[in-house]
């Protein structure tokens, strides 16, 4: 019989394969100081596009003084025990109250963390009866709630409408013989290219077809609608999602999630989400914080303009100086340029070392191979400065890309990953 650890000695995973030539500087890294605009990386200052604080709340003076205050008067462990048993408080009901007003639901619930919750939504919503339907480039927290269903379960081709029409068609007719009914997952926002969910259109189909719509509005929360409510304010569709869905771990700059809709639904999940009868309650200080954070998102759009305003300066001059920025709708800021793993790394060294600038790269197998998406998030702590300096320096790499200067700098690492690549 075979010891079952053998696999992950022979095979360290899709991106474990890569941690000798990666960890502590592509994956793994250590920004440290302050959260900010500008932070340090291995002792050098450089200017951070990789961090989902999109409002600048993280290191906001009167947020880091409530957060304090909060870790003061409570702890890090009040309430104790999970919200059904021992851990529910006044508090987390207040917070779910303005939740729901802010995103204009019935009610809300208040999750962990976004990941396990999401899961958890999926699972609770979906009988064996039930079919889902869902966008193929959905993020993993939605395919792994997908994998929890014990019924059919079909994807459609990315914010692809003839797609979703021929899958709600394939779902309906599964449907129309188990009994069941079909649950649509879309993202309010995708978190990789920037595009939004075609929520308008998918609301539409529901007079076409009988199904529910589930939106993961991780990236939309705070930053996209005139109040900051999200993709579906966005694109005035609010009231034709059933259950919304928004993490705290980024425009609100925290830890946590809550889900909201017709309070029939959420009485239901309160008592069904496995995620929230089964673990600790969200802790007193993020509760606090929460219910801060929501307070300046409603009552400091200046926030957001200013989110909005480096937006449109990054994207812009990207886009005048002929950078192939892809369908962006959001703050989601992708560069997409062409090359190999190994020179994508030479490039990413040299932003990095020579040029100060500091984002996340996405390479083969998140998109097709041959490509190199360099991922920046803007937020409202970055300035033109930040802005210029970037913008000068994606001119200069991409001028030393395409005369293989970073061919010849990493051919010896491309010589030894040899077939891994
Ligand atoms: C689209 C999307 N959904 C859910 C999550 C998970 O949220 P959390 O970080 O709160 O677990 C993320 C990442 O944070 C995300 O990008």
């Amino acid at each position: 019989m075979k010891d079952l650890f053998e696999k992950i000695y022979k095979d360290k995973g899709p991106l474990g394969k890569w941690a000798e030539q990666a960890e502590g500087y592509f994956v793994f890294p250590k920004l440290e100081g302050p959260i900010s605009n500008r932070m340090k990386f291995k002792g050098k200052d450089v200017v951070t596009w990789s961090i989902n604080d999109y409002l600048g709340l993280a290191n906001h003076p009167e947020v880091r003084k409530v957060d304090a205050e909060a870790g003061v008067k409570w702890g890090s462990a009040y309430p104790m025990g999970a919200r059904m048993m021992s851990g529910h408080t006044e508090l987390h009901e207040q917070l779910q109250r303005e939740l729901a007003e802010f995103v204009s639901k019935e009610a809300a619930y208040l999750l962990n963390f976004g990941y396990q919750g999401m899961v958890s939504t999926i699972d609770a919503l979906v009988a064996k009866d039930d079919v889902i339907v869902y966008d193929v480039d959905a993020h993993a927290c939605i395919i792994d709630g997908v994998r929890l269903h014990l019924g059919q379960r079909f994807t459609y081709k990315h914010n692809d409408m003839e797609s979703i029409e021929k899958n709600l068609q394939r779902a309906t007719k599964v449907a129309e013989k188990t009994g069941g009914g079909i649950l649509l997952i879309s993202e309010g926002v995708f978190g990789m290219r920037g595009e939004q969910g075609k929520l308008k259109e998918i609301i539409e189909l529901k007079k076409k077809y009988n199904f529910r719509f589930f939106v993961d509005d991780a990236h939309g929360f705070g930053t996209l609608g005139k109040t900051g409510a999200g993709a579906g304010e966005e694109q005035g569709v609010q009231d034709g999602i059933d259950v919304y869905f928004a993490t705290f771990a980024k425009a609100m700059a925290s830890t946590g999630a809550f889900i909201a809709a017709d309070e029939e639904i959420i009485n239901y999940l309160k008592y069904n989400l496995r995620s929230q009868m089964f673990a600790k309650s969200l802790q007193m200080q993020l509760v606090e914080g929460a219910l801060k954070r929501l307070d300046m998102i409603r009552t400091m759009p200046e926030l957001k303009d200013k989110l909005w305003e480096n937006v449109n300066a990054l994207q812009g001059g990207l886009r005048e100086r002929g950078f192939d920025i892809g369908t962006t709708q959001s703050c989601v800021t992708p560069v997409y340029l062409k090359g190999s793993i190994p020179e994508a790394m030479a490039l990413v060294k040299d932003l990095r070392e020579n040029h100060g600038i500091f984002c996340s790269i996405v390479v083969y197998p998140v998109i097709p191979k041959g490509l190199i998406l360099l991922r920046m998030i803007p937020t409202a702590t970055h300035d033109m400065k930040d802005i210029d300096e970037t913008l000068e320096a994606f001119s200069a790499i991409r001028d030393r890309l395409e005369n293989g200067t970073y061919k010849r700098l990493s051919a010896a690492v491309a010589e030894a990953m040899g077939d891994k690549i």
